[in-house]
């Protein structure tokens, strides 16, 4: 292995069996990783070898677990199959440690991106034992260059008692530079304003700072991130990308919006990269994202030109992207920031940017209240996110998903949303394949007619209107109407037939 990226920590080099011996039971871990990118790869396997071990041989051994957000099968996976966590937090997207959420096998805390290293500081989460980093080299002055993201690391080396270091030697040595580390972030009442003006300022340094003494053991790797590829877009996501893109149209010309429009946040998945890549045919130049991650159609509308830069936390790349930005990295590090999760999903900087938030969800209901984590209001799918770090500050706060689900057996569109995550003053626009409903200014039975017309499959648009109807007439046809006996009969016709459609 070489020691070139070891700086003069190579000493403290060692096997990840010997790394995960210095985690204790019952401790909690600060793992690196966002999005599939960036986290460490090699002791949260040895940690899960260890408790499998331990669990064998009759002793308990559980770990509270805090990332930047999702990771990867090497660490969520792993752990979770080997039931090695107790607690997890902000985020998760791993199908087998959703499984332990929704068995109740694992404590769950599903946070605001944002909020996570200011609460970590306050004190509320507890102590930080151990920060596990995956970093892409170490500076001679000991000094850290990040990896594919940066979720929370910053405050995990800040705050955890000691530090274990995975350098990978897979992550390109191009990254150097693409970061900016903004030290200045404090408690009230020392908070002060934070510096960022345009999405391209670089208001911090390129490097983690590390106390030299807090490094326990350095453990060199070669493994590619969690690199998931995406499915072509289907008609819907196409729909939806078409809806969008007349809607830019429409308020540039109404003038709300300027021509280079103004900066793009995404969410993750299809429907997302589909809106991304259809921006590449659109009219709108010089444009620019502060966004959560940077995903394919990120980089297709870099590569275009018509994205001028990118500013984000963490990749979230298919294979054939994370090939194309490793071999030309060093053009891209010009045009991409990455940055502390606090500081991309800010919401003072969100607000002051004027941020054009576009987020997927699972369910919304015929007001525009949105349900983005609970299927059936009950069992998590992923989380938050940063999805209401940007929806509340945003400067249009707009949500899509496809009319229906699950075959069309399951509206998108429901009378009454199971879980609400963001409330309708938080929902401006929202968009289906079938058309955009523009929220803003209308009441709640305003809402629901044009939700109801625009955005609801047809299948389930007249059962929805009689619903909507029949709620204005009864016992509670107030403000917001409403069949309270009726609310959530969609959810358990599916439950109990396999289908929400009427019989
Ligand atoms: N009822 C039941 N299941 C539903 C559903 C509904 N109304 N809508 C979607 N689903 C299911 C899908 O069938 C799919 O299930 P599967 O994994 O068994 O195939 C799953 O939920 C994911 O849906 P998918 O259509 O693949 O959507 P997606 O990839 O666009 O993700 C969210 C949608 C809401 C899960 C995703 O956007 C999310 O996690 N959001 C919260 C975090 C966030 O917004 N982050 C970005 C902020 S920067």
């Amino acid at each position: 292995m070489s020691s070139s990226r070891l700086g003069r920590f190579a000493d403290k080099c060692m096997s990840a069996d010997a790394a995960a011996a210095l985690v204790a039971s019952g401790s909690t871990v600060g793992m690196s990783g966002f999005t599939g990118s960036g986290y460490p790869k090699a002791v949260p396997l040895a940690l899960a070898g260890r408790i499998e071990a331990e669990h064998a041989a009759g002793h308990p051994f559980k770990l509270r677990v805090w990332t930047g957000a999702s990771t990867g099968p090497e660490l969520d996976g792993a752990l979770a199959k080997a039931d090695g966590i107790e607690l997890r937090l902000p985020y998760n997207s791993d199908p087998i440690a959703r499984e332990k959420i929704n068995a109740g096998k694992m404590d769950y805390l599903d946070m605001h991106l944002s909020q996570v290293a200011p609460m970590a500081w306050q004190g509320f989460l507890g102590p930080l034992d151990t920060a596990l980093i995956e970093v892409s080299g170490i500076r001679a002055d000991g000094s850290l260059i990040p990896s594919s993201s940066i979720g929370n690391n910053k405050t995990w080396l800040d705050r955890a008692s000691q530090v274990i270091l995975e350098v990978n030697h897979w992550q390109n040595p191009a990254l150097e530079g693409m970061h900016d580390i903004y030290y200045g972030t404090a408690l009230p009442p020392h908070r002060v304003p934070i510096p960022l003006i345009r999405a391209d300022d670089r208001i911090g340094e390129p490097f983690f700072r590390c106390d030299p003494d807090k490094i326990v053991a350095i453990v060199e790797t070669d493994s590619p991130d969690r690199n998931a590829p995406f499915t072509p877009p289907d008609a819907a996501a196409l729909g939806i990308a078409g809806h969008l893109l007349e809607f830019f149209r429409h308020e540039v010309a109404r003038g709300r919006l300027p021509a280079s429009l103004l900066p793009l946040q995404s969410g993750v998945g299809n429907v997302a990269n589909a809106v991304l890549t259809g921006l590449i045919d659109g009219p709108f130049d010089n444009m620019t994202a502060y966004t959560e991650v940077i995903q394919d159609g990120m980089l297709d509308l870099l590569a275009s030109g018509r994205l001028r830069m990118a500013s984000a936390t963490a990749f979230s790349l298919s294979p054939e992207a994370a090939a194309a930005v490793n071999t030309d990295m060093a053009r891209y590090r010009d045009t991409m920031i990455l940055r502390p999760q606090e500081i991309s999903n800010h919401p003072e900087i969100i607000r002051r940017l004027g941020c054009l938030a576009m987020n997927g969800l699972i369910e919304a209901d015929i007001y525009g209240n949105v349900n983005s984590t609970h299927v059936m209001g009950s069992r998590i799918q992923n989380g938050i996110g940063g999805s209401g770090d940007f929806a509340r500050n945003a400067y249009v706060s707009i949500f899509m998903t496809p009319s229906t689900a699950k075959g069309g057996t399951i509206s998108a569109i429901v009378p009454f949303a199971s879980h609400v995550d963001h409330i309708a003053q938080d929902v401006q626009v929202l968009v289906t394949e079938q058309g955009l409903a523009d929220l803003r200014g209308l009441s709640p039975k305003q809402r629901a007619r044009l939700i109801i017309a625009r955005c609801a499959h047809p299948a389930y648009r007249d059962a929805l209107a009689d619903y909507f109807e029949r709620a204005q007439h009864g016992a509670y046809g107030l403000q917001t109407p409403m069949l309270p006996a009726e609310a959530l009969s969609w959810h358990q016709r599916f439950i109990e037939t396999g289908t929400m459609r009427p019989a």
